[in-house]
């Protein structure tokens, strides 16, 4: 590889994933908070659903990932924890500017 091409490689792979200043990391934790999404999620942790971070690697290089995850915190549905059917809860916000932020925020981790 030559220099160029070195570069405009680094380039690309460093554009795969969201760019981290397009996302406020600060915001995105307040909402999750306030939504009360951490009674079942963390960022690093399995608890009764899955880890940030592993729904991240789940949808890692899909380009549906945006739409399925908006919906996924925007309309409300049923998941089973331990066994139990329970109520999916949905962000706690009007806003879709700040939906978006939390949905390329948990992609970006
Ligand atoms: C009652 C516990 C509970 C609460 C509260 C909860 N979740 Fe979940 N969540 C789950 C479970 C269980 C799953 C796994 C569902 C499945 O795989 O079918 C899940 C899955 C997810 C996924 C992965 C979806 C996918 O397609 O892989 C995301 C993202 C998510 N939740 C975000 C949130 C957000 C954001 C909130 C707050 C608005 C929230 N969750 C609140 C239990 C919960």
């Amino acid at each position: 590889m030559n220099r160029l091409s070195l570069i405009a490689f680094a380039l690309a792979t460093s554009t795969v994933s969201v760019p981290a200043a397009a996302v406020d990391a600060a915001a995105a934790d307040a909402l999750v908070r306030k939504s009360k999404c951490l009674t079942c999620h963390a960022v690093e942790k399995k608890k009764d659903g899955p880890s940030f971070k592993e729904t991240a690697a789940k949808y890692k290089g899909k380009p549906e990932a945006e739409e399925k995850l908006t919906k996924h915190v925007t309309v409300p549905s049923k998941v089973k924890v331990e066994g139990n059917e329970e109520d999916h809860e949905v962000l706690k916000t009007d806003d879709p500017a700040a939906v978006k932020n939390v949905v390329q925020w948990i992609l970006s981790l």
